[in-house]
């Protein structure tokens, strides 16, 4: 690790360079050899992308790269591929045969390492079994599993026979499942009983049945058995994985498909109570995540790949099962909580595997600080060589810390910006090349044409605030939003003609790095998972005793943004105590842990625009300051305001 000389500012602001040792071995050694890949994927981005492409397993060769209609791209028009091959078969069938592919660990310690081959053959049994039970091409499969290593065979099996897969984080409750199932359409469901948490069982199966009370057109329901716990079984609905799998047979041939065969829906937050239905193709997704696998972790075979996420994410899709198995990794999968029995888990598991390559997330890294250094610090971490942040502006002292107690110093930080929507990593810095400076994504990945801009849609000059966009398509772009081209237009391509703005504000500073700021929409990022501050207030307003709810962000230490509530009550409902908790315990209840409330404020009124709608900007500064410095002129009684002050202040 040595700063940059002559003299950084201070420590934070200081940059640091790979050692000569780490550059020599990259794949991208150095600056030109970056800018120079980059300048030819940028003005050849076809040619750069079909050179590529070629070290993918194909069926049928394309016969178009890309075919660019704004905002709708296919790329590698008329091409034959199977992502699953891809992961799976092309290593299993050759030298990477008995190469491990899942080191697993169990929450309670418990461990199984599983080959290419034998994900091969468990890849195949599931694939028969998903026909056998009527799954068919096109068909949507929902997944509502705990970390383990069966939920990526799922995923890969629904793959495999062109199926497309909806991943649904386990911490999501039922209504979030009826949701997704009324607007996915899938009539299959790959579950488990229950999966392990901080000690205890999460019950999933037990929260599907809840769902499927309202939902009734479901099939089959497929519940892999994990904790024992007990879970009822309907009769011609029902079945356990380990009577399907017993019979299945170990062979099974990987359909083809076309490059644009739809591989996977995955729901996030937007701006309004429902999710989106991100749509990911194949051809073009598995060439992203390969591609960034190659650079920006710059794997080896060697290499111990460790990526904490949940498969539930769009990183547990693109970072543990495509991108990785697409490079034939070995990588680490854990099933529960970081701090489970202690927050010293993770550090013990990187020194009993061997961890070269570490893939975690801000909030995480903030809670291991507060945790303190002597933890990692009583494991040997020096198997480490490289390591990952993603979910959210990692701050500056949470980057030096990682970089000094995990990384001992020695090993370059990937600080990874994208989104479910980008598929695959946009911006970020090459561990070889790239100089870092704590909290800056840097430079945009090949073929990514990334800029700021500002409301005119100029570019911005260094320094200045503007939005994110994205010029130029690129391969694991989402295709759009399931059923909703017309949203998936508005959302992402309305601001500037034919091009893709992120959400998200950034600024770029004198040398040209990328600093994201935070999201412009009504969306939040809590400990690195967006929520939707309109699916919260109709989580609340669900409840028989609230009339209206408005949720604001405000800062939080550990997950970056906490989330406070707002409420109004009909008439006839009385402010208590127990209303108040009861509240926050219904939003978990609805939406999933992840969405509860760390405040909530009963109000007598909501701040409103003489038009009607709430001023979230209000109460957002309420929050975040305790006064209201904005501009009020438009607010329709001033004294709503007031009332609320004096509630926010007294709290706090
Ligand atoms: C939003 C996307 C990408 C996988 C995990 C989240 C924020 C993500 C970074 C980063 C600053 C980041 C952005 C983005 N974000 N990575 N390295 N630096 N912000 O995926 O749920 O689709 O959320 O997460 O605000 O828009 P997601």
């Amino acid at each position: 690790m040595s700063a940059k000389k002559p003299n950084p500012p201070s420590s934070l602001d200081a940059y640091y360079e790979p050692s000569k040792a780490f550059s020599k071995a990259a794949r991208i050694p150095n600056k030109a050899a970056y800018k120079k890949l980059y300048n030819e994927s940028i003005s050849k981005p076809k040619e750069f992308w079909a050179k590529q492409a070629k070290e993918l397993v194909w069926r049928k060769k394309w016969s178009k790269v890309l075919d660019w209609k704004a905002p709708f791209a296919q790329w590698f028009v008329g091409g034959k591929i199977n992502i699953c091959e891809n992961c799976v078969d092309r290593h299993a069938l050759s030298g990477r045969k008995n190469k491990v592919a899942i080191h697993w660990e169990g929450e309670p310690g418990d461990q199984r390492s599983i080959t290419y081959d034998q994900l091969h053959k468990l890849v195949c049994r599931f694939a028969n079994v998903l026909e056998t039970q009527g799954v068919k091409k096109n068909d949507c499969v929902m997944i509502y599993m705990p970390m383990v290593p069966e939920a990526a065979v799922a995923m890969l099996a629904c793959a495999r026979i062109g199926a497309v897969h909806t991943v649904v984080f386990g911490g999501f409750a039922s209504e979030s499942i009826v949701d997704r199932l009324e607007d996915s359409g899938a009539k299959f469901i790959i579950t488990a009983d229950g999966g392990w948490r901080r000690g205890k069982i999460v019950p999933l199966k037990p929260v599907i049945d809840h769902a499927l009370e309202k939902i009734t057109d479901v099939k089959k329901v497929i519940t892999l058995q994990r904790c024992g716990n007990p879970v009822e079984m309907l009769e011609g609905r029902d079945l356990w994985w380990h009577d399907v799998m017993a019979t299945a047979s170990t062979k099974h041939e990987a359909a083809a498909l076309d490059s644009e065969h739809p591989l996977f829906v995955l729901y996030t937050s937007g701006s309004t109570g429902k999710p989106k239905g991100i749509l990911h193709t194949t051809a073009g997704y598995l060439l992203g995540t390969y591609t960034t696998c190659k650079y920006v972790f710059d794997m080896r075979d060697e290499d111990i790949y460790w990526c904490t996420a949940d498969i539930g994410w769009i990183t547990g899709h693109s970072y543990i099962v495509y991108g990785p198995m697409a490079m034939g990794a070995t990588q680490v999968m854990y099933e529960g909580a970081p701090n489970f029995p202690d927050f010293g888990r993770f550090w013990r598991m990187i020194e009993h595997f061997g961890v070269t390559i570490f893939y975690t997330a801000p909030t995480a890294i903030r809670a291991f600080m507060k945790a303190g250094e002597e933890l990692p610090a009583a494991s040997d971490l020096t198997s480490l060589r490289l390591l990952g942040s993603v979910g959210e502006p990692i701050n500056p002292e949470a980057w030096t810390w990682y970089h000094k107690h995990i990384g001992g110093g020695r090993c370059p930080i990937v600080d990874t910006w994208w989104q479910t929507e980008t598929g695959s990593i946009m911006i970020t810095p090459l561990p070889g090349a790239t100089s870092c400076r704590p909290g800056t994504a840097t430079w945009p990945f090949f073929g990514v044409d990334a800029a700021i801009l500002d409301d005119a849609g100029q570019e911005c000059k260094a320094g200045e605030d503007g939005r994110l966009v994205i010029r130029k398509p690129w391969p694991a772009m989402a295709r759009t939003i399931f059923g909703d081209k017309q949203r998936y237009r508005k959302t992402y391509w309305s601001d500037y003609e034919g091009i893709y703005t992120a959400g998200d504000g950034a600024r770029r500073d004198k040398d040209g790095n990328f600093w994201i700021i935070g999201r412009l929409d009504d969306v939040l990022n809590v400990s690195g998972h967006r929520l939707g501050t309109a699916e919260i207030e109709s989580a609340l307003v669900a409840h028989p005793a609230v009339a209206e709810a408005a949720a604001v962000g405000r800062p939080h230490d550990l997950k970056g943004q906490a989330v406070a509530v707002f409420v109004t009550l009909k008439a006839g409902f009385e402010e208590s105590d127990a209303l108040h908790d009861e509240l926050i315990r219904h939003v978990g209840e609805f939406i999933g842990a992840i969405a509860k409330p760390d405040d909530l404020y009963f109000a007598a009124g909501l701040p409103k625009t003489r038009s009607g709608k709430i001023m979230r900007r209000l109460l957002k500064e309420l929050v975040c300051q305790g006064t209201i410095s904005g501009n009020i002129t438009t607010l329709e009684d001033i004294s709503v305001l007031e009332a609320l002050q004096a509630k926010v202040v007294a709290i706090d």
